[in-house]
């Protein structure tokens, strides 16, 4: 199997590549980089792909998914989910372990491994849960998960609240080498919370979670990290309190790094309209002050990765009130669109930069290959550019869920192909939307 990818604008910021050239892929991996023309090897017999005007780039990998699978296949599947995140330009998913069973044991970890086999074009690294059932009471079989293949933990959807079994979780982490996903919320302090605490839910009568459910667990979370040596990456973070905590942990010289949702960085409170529970994840929306820092964090990479938390949930599950509905909402097709309009465009970061964000931090993170596209590579990688202009239609969305905020919104920015190993796992086929 061979392809030619014909004149694009190759960005590769771990092989220092910002260039217009040809990329030719030879069984499923980056054969040479330059002018193919110039080059003697054989260019009958292969796929051509013209990649004139667009970018070429390392695959995209996501560090937080909800797949729903198994126990929620009404929400969205492994093969519904890994196919929204291809068409979004992600050749690499990490599903959340909050599925039914919880993603709590080895076994389920091959489970995932299996249908995900059987079901996914694109690379799928499971998380394994914190404890078992999620529970927060006893802590689940670490070093087998690592070993039947998780390349995370994570308890999302939640905190462990119990800081000594979460240090002893964060110990057995580090010992088998997998990174610990945070999310940060304290359960005690964010009761009924539906949206941020402030203006808009006074407007709109709802209860709030102050900035400080989350801030008081990343300072925990990072003290453990301090002390057990765990790789500690940090989930959705949202406030600027969270930036400027991460920003300290990494000059103290510690193995923190954190993310952002294109929903924190596009959106504020003030953008809710009204009782609509498509503007309701957790952690919330929050005001300008904390999304203005995220972008300055993402730019000045404190903030390292971006990911979506994509969150599909029933049609009819959100029409409930904000008070009401579930946490989360989609992002895997809307993702890199967000990223070019509200990060590219507005001038927080390069394209080379928003590769660095998407795809090789993301990687780096995890300890996965991939994030580069030097000669010997995977030929995992995303053709996309950075000017098409259209508005996101839910009703084109391959998830099942349709759960968005940004329904109707003017976007630039368009995934035209996805590749894993040298295969297009996902194509263009036209038209004026997401
Ligand atoms: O918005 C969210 N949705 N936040 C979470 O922590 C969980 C997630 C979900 O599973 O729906
Ligand atoms: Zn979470
Ligand atoms: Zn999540």
């Amino acid at each position: 199997m061979r392809v030619w990818i014909k004149n694009g604008h190759l960005l590769d910021p771990a092989d220092h590549r910002d260039e217009i050239c040809d990329l030719y892929i030879e069984d499923g991996k980056v054969a040479f980089i330059g002018s193919l023309l110039s080059d003697s090897r054989g260019k009958e017999d292969c796929q051509v792909i013209d990649a004139e005007g667009k970018y070429v780039m390392p695959g995209f990998l996501d560090l937080h998914v909800h797949l729903r699978e198994p126990g929620f296949e009404y929400k969205e599947t492994i093969r519904t989910g890994t196919a929204a995140a291809a068409k979004g330009g992600f050749t690499a998913v990490c599903p959340m372990p909050n599925t039914s069973p919880a993603t709590d044991s080895p076994e389920m970890i091959r489970k995932i491994r299996e249908i995900a086999e059987r079901d996914s074009r694109i690379h799928v690294y499971p998380v394994g849960a914190v404890t078992k059932g999620q529970q927060g009471k006893e802590m689940t079989d670490i070093a087998g998960m690592a070993a039947a293949g998780a390349k995370a933990i994570s308890e999302d959807g939640k905190s462990v609240m119990d800081a000594g079994l979460y240090r002893e979780a964060m110990r057995e982490a580090a010992k088998a080498g997998i990174p610990v996903l945070a999310h940060c919320e304290d359960k005690n302090m964010v009761g009924s919370g539906a949206m941020n605490a402030g203006k808009k839910a006074e407007e709109l009568g709802m209860p709030g979670i102050t900035n400080g459910v989350e801030d008081v667990i990343v300072a925990r979370d990072i003290l453990l990290a301090k002390e057990t040596g765990a790789r500690l990456h940090l989930c959705h973070c949202s406030t600027a309190d969270s930036v400027r905590m991460v920003e300290q942990a990494k000059k103290d010289g510690l193995h923190v790094s954190g993310e952002v949702c294109p929903h924190h960085f596009s959106l504020t409170e003030d953008d809710i309209p009204g009782d609509d529970a498509n503007y309701k994840m957790n952690p919330p929306l929050r005001t300008s002050t904390d999304v203005e820092k995220l972008r300055e964090g993402l730019s000045k990479g404190i903030m390292e990765a971006i990911s979506t938390d994509h969150a599909p949930h029933g049609e009819e599950e959100k029409k409930a009130s904000i008070a009401k509905a579930p946490f989360g909402i989609v992002g895997s097709e809307t993702a890199y669109a967000l990223a070019v309009t509200n990060l590219v465009k507005k001038g927080y970061l390069t394209p080379m930069q928003l590769v660095e964000r998407m795809s090789t931090a993301p990687c780096r993170i995890l300890g996965v290959p991939g994030g580069s596209l030097a000669v010997g590579m995977p030929a995992d990688i995303t053709i996309a550019d950075m000017d098409s202009e259209y508005e996101i239609d839910r009703d084109t969305f391959v998830s099942k869920g349709k759960n968005t905020p940004f329904h109707g919104m003017r976007v630039t920015g368009r995934v035209f192909y996805t590749l894993v190993g040298g295969e297009i796992v996902y194509q263009y086929e036209g038209g004026n939307a997401i």
